[in-house]
């Protein structure tokens, strides 16, 4: 099947929310057989090439899914272009992708949360100082978040599906 959209997700440090993110909407997608490319990155450079925190580790673990592979990385020009869709978890690095993209940038850049009914604006918490807790706060924020796009990507691929009329 032909990749129609392609999704970055990206936070501040790559390590906490935004691999959350990503596995999210990797799986929501599976689940729904929606064939997209999903990827993360941090607009901050400190955890370059470093596994996910290992708190984000274990709530992923605890929903079935291994990110332990995972690897930081920092969002690159080429992104702008790579990418149909770059999801910002909070404003800030919102503001910053913003500033970030070269002006014929073809990736349509947004909030995560937007795509939530009533969570327009809305940031998804940063959980590094906080307990393991926050993490599932994350989970649940980027789970609901991972449904709602996969949702609004099945009736496109019906409508192209040649199927029923
Ligand atoms: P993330 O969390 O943006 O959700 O990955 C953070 C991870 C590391 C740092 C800040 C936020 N840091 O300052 O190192």
């Amino acid at each position: 099947m032909i990749q129609t959209r392609s999704f970055l997700l990206v936070c501040l440090g790559n390590i906490c929310r935004s691999p959350l993110a990503e596995a999210a909407l990797r799986a929501a997608a599976a689940r729904a057989g929606v064939d997209i490319e999903v990827d993360s990155a941090g607009t901050g450079a400190w955890h370059v090439g470093d596994p996910p925190d290992r708190r984000a580790q274990a709530v992923a673990l605890a929903h079935g899914i291994d990110i332990s592979r995972y690897r930081g990385r920092q969002v690159a020009a080429a992104d702008f272009w790579r990418f149909t869709d770059i999801l910002a978890l909070d404003r800030d690095n919102l503001a910053e992708l913003r500033r970030r993209a070269p002006a014929d940038a073809t990736a349509r850049i947004g909030l995560l949360l937007d795509v939530l009914p009533g969570r327009e604006g809305a940031a998804v918490a940063d959980p590094y100082y906080g307990d393991a807790a926050g993490f599932d706060v994350t989970w649940a924020d980027v789970s609901a978040a991972a449904e709602a796009i996969v949702a609004g990507l099945v009736p496109d691929r019906r409508s192209r599906g040649g199927g029923n009329p």
